[in-house]
């Protein structure tokens, strides 16, 4: 079964051609980093431009790459949301005018399942009930899953996403945008024990994430210190390694934590750890460990296929498909699209949930 993927959520217009939902026949990603850099962070009105220019040339590339003529494709899979919805009506129109013009049959892919589904490249084959941390620049979530396209929420962050927190935090000390990789590269020569940051805590005891208390700790800290943002070009100095090593140390506590406390409460069959900040070898490294000491298996994606791609979401598309899911052609961007199909009990759980959407 041969299914394209296209993703253009975010500020990634990609495209993939995915056989059996497990080959990667083709993928290809035009980022628009360079783009926003200089505004320190995604322009909306900026991507969706974008993606209307790179979208014909993407997945014509991609269908090159995979010499695959659009009449062999059994399927086509769209990310429908959560997103910007400037950019995700480019992929969403497009795949549904190819579908309708080609008359294949046409899914609707939520992002936050298609990372989920990241970890089907490169790994063995997942064993379910599985506990999935998806962590990225909007997210940051633990899905339970118990069989494939059954999910769960099981923790929220109640204000920023972690990667966000990476993105702001690098802001804040001139490193520019996307944060998350410059502060790990600072982070491997700086001392994670020289600025103390306490992980945050749910008052209600609940196993919930919040980043901007962090941030805002952050921001004092290089008040109080006298820290002067890095110049660009300037070399960063010894204390701005250590705060971002000190930083970056309490993120993977507080994320590994809450894995592993989720872990023994309802002992998964298999961990995953996905999205852009899953290629932090920090988190990494302790996700690891955590899996070593719980005895159960932890799966990552490939790193080219942790930031945002559309292999994933053809992967996550097949399944549907197969399943004999299909799209109509009223399709639509969804911008709070949510991943949560299995009924909630809890009511408290069901209270935040009302309180912090997905
Ligand atoms: O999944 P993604 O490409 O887009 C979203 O769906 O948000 O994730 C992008 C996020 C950014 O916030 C970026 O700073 C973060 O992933 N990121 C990292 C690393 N590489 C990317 N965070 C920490 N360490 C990294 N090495
Ligand atoms: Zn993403």
């Amino acid at each position: 079964m041969l299914v394209l993927g296209i993703e253009t959520s975010c500020d990634e217009t990609a495209a993939a051609v995915v056989r059996d939902g497990r080959e990667i026949v083709s993928s290809i990603i035009s980022s628009q980093i360079d783009l926003h850099k200089a505004y320190g962070g995604v322009v909306p009105e900026l991507a969706s431009r974008e993606h209307l220019d790179k979208i014909v040339p993407v997945i014509e590339e991609a269908l090159e790459r995979a010499s695959v003529e659009l009449e062999e494709l059994d399927g086509i899979a769209v990310t429908a949301g959560p997103g910007l919805v400037g950019s995700l009506l480019v992929g969403v129109s497009y795949a549904k005018a190819m579908a309708f013009a080609l008359s294949k049959p046409l899914v609707g892919v939520n992002h936050i399942e298609g990372h989920i589904y990241s970890v089907v490249f490169d790994n063995p084959p997942v064993e379910y009930p599985a506990l999935a941390l998806v962590v990225s620049g909007g997210h940051t979530n633990l899905f339970l899953v118990p069989e494939p396209g059954k999910y769960r929420v099981v923790s929220r962050t109640r204000d920023d996403a972690a990667g966000e927190a990476f993105d702001k935090v690098a802001k804040m000390l001139g490193l520019g945008y996307p944060g998350g990789p410059v502060i790990e590269r600072l982070a491997r020569e700086g001392d994670s024990r020289a600025v103390r940051f306490a992980v945050p805590r749910m008052g209600d005891g609940r196993p919930d994430f919040s980043f901007s208390g962090l941030k805002t700790a952050v921001s004092k800290h290089i008040r109080e210190s006298g820290l002067v943002p890095v110049a660009a070009g300037a070399q960063p100095a010894q204390e701005v390694k250590d705060l971002a090593a000190s930083f970056q140390s309490v993120v993977v506590r507080s994320l590994v934590g809450t894995m592993e406390r989720l872990a023994e409460e309802h002992r998964p069959a298999t961990l995953i750890v996905a999205g852009g900040v899953a290629c932090n070898g920090a988190l990494r490294e302790a996700s690891r460990e955590a899996a070593v000491r719980l005895g159960i298996p932890v799966y990552f994606p490939s790193p080219h296929l942790s930031t945002d791609n559309a292999a994933m979401i053809a992967a996550a598309g097949t399944v549907k498909l197969m399943a004999g899911e299909r799209a109509g052609l009223d399709l639509n961007a969804d911008v709070t699209l949510r991943l949560q199909n299995i009924e909630v009990e809890d009511e408290a759980l069901r209270r935040s949930r009302v309180r912090y959407r997905l």
